[in-house]
């Protein structure tokens, strides 16, 4: 080492362990600058280690007054006593409670939970748990749409919100009002087959009914009108049905390309095919794969496989359906038969719902 090398290093020596015998006690000034560079190289160590979760934690801070109210408690009292709620604290940077970019607007009965559960399995889709009734029912729009937002879920700016309420698709409000609250959002709407749907809607009633021990008419009896031998359009579950009449309504503000049709009856054989149309529809990556899907033999349908969590829909979805008489099932494909005709020619599209 030459002179100069060696002198240098003398004299950092001297800074880092001045020599006591010369000086004794290291002199103040020195003693300032161990102090300062160790505590730098500490918080260097400590926020490395922690990997950004300091920040988010600070910018986190800083927004919590809009969490304090927010429906699923996230106010400050929960995240300081409950555990999970502070790891979500951590989790929080940059996320935000967005009002719905998407909304699935019906048909009850044609598999909308299925639909919702299915398209949760793609990391940048954020559903809405709860069924909101915000634009059909009265109580609920007067509360605004910061009401709405705040039972939304957390999201990125990347990702997609969606909610669903089944009744929106024959609400006569509902249009109307999602067209103004956005007019070029997108919707999605999945049919079954006319007549499966109305015997899932009975099944469902009647199963309600038979839990609590009340009387019920028979499907035969509700669907015909026994007088005139016809279809008994007073039944909502028949009217309900017609989608070429409900969907007229909602084309009136929003064009075609703005509606993405399921095809419920695809859904429950082929689940991945229908979510990676939607995934088309959304603009979004083709990520939900045969990973994510899986038959269960017991159930008879498809669950869903989320890396560490398999679940199937609840024991009271995919129900089995009564025994009907098959002179009144062709009754009700007759009647469905010019509906459907002309919800083809509407959707530009066809479906096998012949029989
Ligand atoms: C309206 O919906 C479209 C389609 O999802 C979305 O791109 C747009 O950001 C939404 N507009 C507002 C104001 O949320
Ligand atoms: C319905 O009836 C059954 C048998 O008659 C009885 O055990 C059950 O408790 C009843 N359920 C209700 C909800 O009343
Ligand atoms: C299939 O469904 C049955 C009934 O719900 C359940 O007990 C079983 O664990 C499921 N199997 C798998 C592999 O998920």
């Amino acid at each position: 080492m030459d002179q100069k090398k060696l002198s240098l290093l003398h004299s950092l020596k001297s800074i880092w362990f001045p020599s006591r015998s010369k000086m004794g006690w290291p002199r103040r000034n020195q003693m300032c600058v161990w102090i300062i560079v160790t505590s730098f190289l500490l918080f260097l160590c400590v926020t490395l280690t922690f990997n950004g979760h300091v920040w988010k934690m600070l910018d986190v801070s800083m927004h919590l007054d809009e969490y304090d109210d927010a429906s699923e408690g996230y106010g400050l009292r929960k995240l300081l006593e409950d555990p999970d709620a502070r790891i979500e604290r951590l989790r929080l940077g940059g996320l935000e409670k967005r009002l719905p970019q998407c909304i699935i607007i019906g048909v009850r009965k044609c598999g909308t939970r299925a639909l919702l559960e299915f398209l949760d399995l793609h990391p940048n889709i954020k559903i809405a748990d709860m069924e909101m009734h915000y634009f059909n029912k009265d109580e609920n729009y007067e509360n605004g749409y910061e009401w709405y937002r705040k039972y939304m879920p957390f999201s990125q700016t990347s990702d997609i919100t969606i909610e669903k309420t089944p009744r929106y698709f024959i609400s006569e409000s509902a249009p109307e009002r999602i067209f103004k609250f956005n007019s070029s959002i997108k919707l999605i709407v999945i049919f079954r087959h006319p007549t499966t749907r109305v015997i899932s809607d009975y099944t469902q009633v009647y199963e309600n009914k038979l839990e609590r021990n009340k009387t019920f008419e028979p499907f035969e009896d509700i669907v015909i009108n026994k007088r005139t031998g016809r279809v008994n359009t007073g039944y909502k579950a028949v009217r309900i049905s017609m989608y070429y009449y409900h969907l007229t309504q909602w084309l009136l503000y929003f064009r075609r390309h703005q509606i993405h049709i399921v095809n419920g009856d695809n859904l429950i054989v082929n689940p991945l095919e229908e979510i990676k149309r939607v995934e088309t529809f959304l603009g979004l990556e083709h990520l939900v794969t045969d990973k994510n899907v899986y038959f269960n033999e017991t159930r008879g349908f498809y669950c869903m496989n989320s890396g560490n969590n398999q679940h199937c829909l609840g024991a009271q979805k995919g129900r089995k359906h009564p025994d009907i008489d098959p002179l009144v099932i062709r009754k009700l494909n007759n009647f469905y038969r010019p509906y459907n005709r002309k919800l083809f020619s509407m959707i530009g599209r066809k479906f096998d719902w012949d029989d």
